[in-house]
């Protein structure tokens, strides 16, 4: 495979990958037989969207698909610490809904636990989150996913759906960003 001249090292291969959707998806359908009510598989856009479709199509029980986008990084390697929600879903019976939220990557905390607040706050009967990766080093409020990919240590990644300033998400590993890419 030819590396791309940005990327510092792979994290995570495709090999690798497709192993760790391979197991999710594995622990979802065993976690969510014979519940008596639809799951849906709320993707967290851009970044996730690589990830959910893998593992949306391992998961053998049926599930709804459902989008939300929020930003808080900006051009920047830093999160800002606040949340912006641009994309909504609209749904009326979540009361009757188990929501399992696909996140590409938890690092402060902050989406995926407002993420999750706000859908118990509406009344959904059961909300998850599913990571793909994991940085438990940069953790500022206390949040633990339950379902995650791999915990990886505190570097800038992008590739599999994860950006810098839009790029390289179409990159089919998870590699870690050179610094001279993003420190000037
Ligand atoms: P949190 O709210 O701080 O947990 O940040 C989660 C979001 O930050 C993810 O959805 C990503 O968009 C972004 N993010 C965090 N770490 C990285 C990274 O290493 N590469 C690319 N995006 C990242
Ligand atoms: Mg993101």
């Amino acid at each position: 495979m030819e590396m791309n001249k940005d990327i510092e090292c792979v994290l995570v291969s495709e090999e690798e990958l497709d192993a760790i959707t391979t197991r999710l998806a594995a622990e979802i359908d065993r976690d969510y037989c014979n519940t008596g009510r639809p799951l849906v598989l709320v993707g967290i856009l851009k970044g996730a969207v690589m990830f959910y479709t893998d593992l949306i199509r391992k998961i053998k029980r049926p599930v709804e698909m459902e989008f939300m986008k929020v930003s808080s990084y900006g051009a920047s390697t830093v999160s800002s610490g606040c949340i912006n929600l641009h994309l909504d879903i609209k749904r009326n019976d979540l009361p009757s809904l188990d929501i399992l939220i696909v996140e590409d990557i938890i690092d402060s905390g902050r989406t995926l636990s407002m993420l999750s607040a706000l859908l118990r706050d509406r009344g959904a009967f059961s909300v998850r989150t599913c990571t793909l990766l994991d940085k438990p080093a940069r953790r500022e409020v206390k949040f633990d996913p339950d379902y995650v990919g791999k915990q990886i240590p505190d570097r800038f990644v992008v590739g599999y759906g994860l950006d810098y300033n839009e790029y390289y998400r179409d990159l089919p590993f998870v590699g870690v960003l050179k610094r001279e890419i993003y420190s000037h």
